[in-house]
C-alpha cells in the first residue's frame, strides 16, 4: 500500500508554533515519526508540505493513478478550502484528516471542515500519534 501525507501551511513551523497548542517536536521530527510508523506497518509513505493552497490541489490531483490513499492535515485551509475539497471528491481516494490539535475545543470557526465532507474520517487532538492512526485505519481498509 502506498499513502501520500500531505500538511498545510505553517505545519513546517511545528516546535517554534504555540507549542502548547501543538507540541514541541519539529515538521522533521513528524515526518520521521510518520515514516517510523508507516515502515511499522508495512506502508509506502510520500510525506509533504505545502503553505500554498493551489500547491496542496496539485499534490492531490497527482494522487490520483499513483497513490491507494491519502492522509491529510490541511491546517487553516481546512476550515476554508472548497479548492481542497473539490480535489479530495475528484480523486475519490480513502481520505483520512488528521489535526494535531482538538479542533473541536477551540475557536468556533475551527469547528468547520470543508475537506472532512471529502474523508472517511477525522482524528483530532493525539498529536504525532493521529497520523499513525490513520495510517492503521487505512491499513485496515
Ligand atoms: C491544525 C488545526 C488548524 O485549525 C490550524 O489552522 C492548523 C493546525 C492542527 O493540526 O491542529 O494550522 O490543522
Amino acid at each position: 500500500m502506498k499513502v501520500m501525507v500531505i500538511n498545510g501551511p505553517n505545519l513546517n513551523l511545528l516546535g517554534i508554533r504555540e507549542p502548547e497548542i501543538y507540541g514541541s517536536g519539529s515538521y522533521a521530527a513528524l515526518a520521521r515519526y510518520i515514516e517510523g510508523a508507516a515502515a511499522d506497518l508495512g506502508i509506502e509513505v510520500l510525506v509533504r508540505q505545502s503553505n500554498h493552497e493551489g500547491e496542496i490541489v496539485t499534490w492531490i490531483q497527482e494522487c490520483y493513478g499513483a497513490v491507494d490513499a491519502i492522509v491529510i492535515n490541511p491546517a487553516a485551509y481546512t476550515h476554508t478550502s472548497v479548492a481542497i475539497l473539490d480535489a479530495l471528491k475528484a480523486v475519490a481516494l480513502p481520505a483520512v484528516e488528521v489535526h494535531l490539535s482538538d479542533v473541536q475545543t477551540r475557536e468556533e470557526f475551527r469547528r468547520t471542515s470543508y475537506s472532512a465532507l471529502a474523508c472517511k474520517k477525522v482524528i483530532a487532538g493525539q498529536g504525532f500519534d493521529g497520523y499513525r492512526m490513520a495510517l492503521e485505519f487505512l491499513v485496515k481498509g
